[in-house]
């Protein structure tokens, strides 16, 4: 049993007895298996397990990408399955925001616009898009490059554009799946700073990750294997090792 978790702490993703199966033809894949977890306001989380363990099903789980098999599955208190594919989406734009391993910017566009996409769906007036684009742009530290195209930014840049578009519509959840997995270590480490930065200013964080360093960052990992969750610890500070302790929990 863990010990209750604080009252003013609301739910902001809520899994009970999540399953999920894949029908291949004749063969069943359960990536899934009865798995419940909260994750709470202004928590980080590291997801961890080996390969094929269920973390990107989890993800995608949360970030309503896809639907649980069996189970309820509650978004800031709403349940989704009542949801059809409209108000779905709908509710994924404006609650949720995704950074993916390889970034999944559109080429031809400038950065600027990249991150004006999610409020072009959110129907925000342009003249807002833009000065909110660039505030977001700003506040991963790319205020200089807003009309550079993708492949005139690095791995890392292009990486802070998708935060950028993540965050634009302050979303109640920011979902990471192998962010760092494209970029070298110093580049890494300063992506996973923009995380920590983020969580700092109160963004609610779920990062999938094989790296145990990315995961020292988090304030909680989770692991998984073979679709279930084998452990959920609290860590005892945030920051890698050897850093100076961190952000404000
Ligand atoms: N669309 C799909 N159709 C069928 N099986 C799938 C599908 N997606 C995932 N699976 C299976 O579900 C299981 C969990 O996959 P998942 O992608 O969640 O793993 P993962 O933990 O993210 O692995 P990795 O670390 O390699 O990214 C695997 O056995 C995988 O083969
Ligand atoms: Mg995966």
């Amino acid at each position: 049993m863990q010990p209750d978790p604080p009252v003013d702490a609301r739910a902001i993703a809520r899994l009970e007895a999540v399953s999920k199966t894949y029908e291949m033809g004749e063969v069943e894949v359960r990536a899934l298996h009865e798995v419940s977890m909260t994750i709470r306001a202004g928590e980080m989380v590291a997801i961890m397990g080996a390969s094929g363990s269920g973390k990107s099903t989890m993800l995608n789980l949360l970030g309503t990408l896809d639907r649980p098999t069996s189970g309820r599955y509650f978004l800031d208190g709403e349940p989704v399955e009542d949801l059809d594919e409209y108000e779905l989406s709908r509710l994924r734009n404006r609650k949720i925001g995704f950074v993916f391993q390889s970034f999944n910017l559109l080429p031809r566009d400038s950065a600027l616009s990249n991150v004006e996409l999610p409020m072009v769906y959110a129907q925000v007036r342009s003249s807002q898009r833009r000065q909110r684009a660039e505030d977001a742009l700003v506040r991963v530290g790319l205020g200089d490059r807003i009309e550079h195209l993708p492949n005139q930014l690095s791995g890392g840049q292009q990486q802070r554009v998708s935060i950028a578009r993540a965050i634009v519509n302050q979303p109640v959840i920011l979902l990471a799946d192998e962010p760092t997995g494209a970029l070298d270590t110093t580049t890494t480490k300063q992506v996973m700073e923009l995380f920590c930065d983020l969580h700092a200013q109160g963004m609610t964080v779920v990062v999938v990750t094989h790296d145990p360093n990315i995961a020292s960052y988090a304030g909680r990992v989770v692991r998984f294997q073979d679709g279930v969750i084998v452990s959920d610890e609290k860590t005892p500070r945030s920051g890698p090792p050897g850093s100076d302790g961190g952000v404000a929990q």
